[in-house]
Order: C-alpha cells, then sequence, then structure tokens
C-alpha cells in the first residue's frame, strides 16, 4: 500500500480549486485508460464548492461526464428531495448542470422503508456496479468530522466492524444529526483507487494529526480503517486542518 500523500494549501477556497481539479484530473485518466469511472461523492460543508467548480469552466471540459458513474460514501436517511439530503446537494451543485446519463447515478435508495433494508439494496447495486468496474471505485471523496468520522463511520461504532461482504450499512443513533444514516463499509471504501480527504478547519486539526501520526486504532480514528490494498490515499488540507502536523 502506497504512503498516504499530504497536500496542504494556505486556504479552504485555494484547497477547494485543488480538490476540484485533482478529481478532474483523476477523473480524465481514470476515463481514458478504462473508458469508465467510478465517484464516490460525500456530504459535508467544502464539497459542494468543489462540485460547483467542476460545473463551471474550466473544468467543466475537462470531466469526461458521460464516462462517469456517481455513488456516494454516505447519505442521511431522508427522501432524496429533503434539504439533509447528500444526493439533493449533490444534484443542486453539480448533478443537474453536467451531462452525467441519468442512468449512471445511483442514490442511496432512501425510500426503503427500513434503512437497514436501503443499505442491503444499495449493497446489491454497489456489488454489480463494482462488477462492472473491475472491482474499483475510481475516486472516493471524503470529508472528516471535528470527532474523527468519515463518510458516516463514527468512532466506536459498530458499523466500523461490518463484515466484508457488506458494502453499506445502516447506522442508527448518530452523533452528528440526522441520526439515521446510511454508510459505506470500510470494506467498500478500501476497494478505492483514489481516496481523497478533503478536510478544512482548525477544529479539524488533532483529528488529523491523530489519523496520520497516530497508531492504528480506527474505533478511535476511522480515517485510519481507509487503507486500499493498492489505491492512492490523499490528503488535501488547508493550513488551519494541518496546523498540529508539524
Ligand atoms: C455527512 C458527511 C460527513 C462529512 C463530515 C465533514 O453526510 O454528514 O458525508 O461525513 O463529510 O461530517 O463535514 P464538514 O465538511 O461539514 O465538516
Amino acid at each position: 500500500m502506497p504512503e498516504p500523500e499530504v497536500l496542504i494549501f494556505p486556504t479552504a477556497e485555494i484547497l477547494a480549486v485543488a480538490t476540484a481539479q485533482r478529481i478532474a484530473d483523476v477523473a480524465t485518466a481514470a476515463a481514458s485508460t478504462h473508458g469508465t469511472c467510478l465517484l464516490a461523492l460525500c456530504g459535508g460543508s467544502l464539497p459542494p464548492h468543489v462540485y460547483r467548480l467542476l460545473a463551471a469552466p474550466p473544468l467543466y471540459s475537462q470531466m469526461p461526464w458521460g464516462s462517469l458513474s456517481v455513488i456516494w460514501a454516505d447519505e442521511r436517511y431522508v427522501p432524496l428531495d429533503h434539504s439533509d439530503s447528500n444526493y439533493l446537494l449533490a444534484r443542486q451543485t453539480l448533478l443537474d448542470h453536467v451531462p452525467i446519463p441519468s442512468g449512471q447515478i445511483f442514490p442511496v435508495p432512501t425510500n426503503q422503508p427500513i434503512v437497514a433494508q436501503a443499505a442491503d439494496v444499495y449493497t446489491h447495486q454497489l456489488r454489480a456496479l463494482l462488477d462492472r468496474h473491475a472491482g474499483r471505485i475510481d475516486i472516493v471523496l471524503l470529508g472528516m468530522g471535528p470527532d474523527g468520522h468519515i463518510a458516516s463511520l463514527f468512532p466506536g461504532y459498530p458499523a466500523l466492524d461490518a463484515a466484508q461482504d457488506q458494502l453499506a450499512i445502516a447506522v442508527t443513533d448518530a452523533p452528528k444529526p440526522p441520526l439515521t444514516r446510511i454508510s459505506l463499509t470500510p470494506a467498500a471504501l478500501n476497494h478505492a483507487a483514489n481516496v481523497i480527504f478533503l478536510v478544512a478547519g482548525a477544529d479539524k486539526a488533532t483529528k488529523v494529526r491523530a489519523a496520520l501520526r497516530d497508531p492504528y486504532n480506527p474505533h478511535t480514528n476511522p480515517a485510519q480503517i481507509v487503507r486500499p490494498p493498492t489505491g492512492q490515499v490523499t490528503w488535501m488540507l488547508d493550513a488551519a486542518a494541518a496546523a498540529d502536523l508539524t
């Protein structure tokens, strides 16, 4: 497994521009090598800026939109048109503005009556998608909360121990609202060819250092569980989030 790469940018704005460019470059390379690019999006505060940059010039014309398939690293268990939905966030900032064929967009099926069912149905969809993409998620974009959670994998929560054959899992009683969520599992995240941790803000600095420098303990530092055997992990940080690294 290659060492994680750590890139530090002076401000969150510059970080967002660099992250959008990184996604465009990796997507372009994946599409030209494999003809397809499977991209996992997340929620949070900075990703919408990145999504808007991808949907606007100059990156709009670089992105291989027709080759892209889109999944979610995590979703809140709310209807897809709810203001808390990560799908809605991505639609408003990206998907409604770019020509990705609608059959290549795979939101978490939050219309299932039971959250565990939503996770099971998504697991089946993801397995089929992975089969079509040689077992590879080309890009997984992840934020990290001040408590160290990634996707909807929270410190100390049993979702961190999900079975290897489970690709999505229900999370109840999440410490960050909404309480009920669906997350990709560690096994799914470790199908990534490229993981981008996009983290900004001084409130994340302690957990960034812990994730990168502390001994392996994913129940304390969930980001440590993301170790794709053949994938590249890149931490893209603003100076405030990186402040404890030196
Ligand atoms: C979610 C997110 C979540 C997010 C982190 C960081 O749906 O809540 O996917 O995992 O990425 O909480 O969020 P911020 O960027 O807002 O700190």
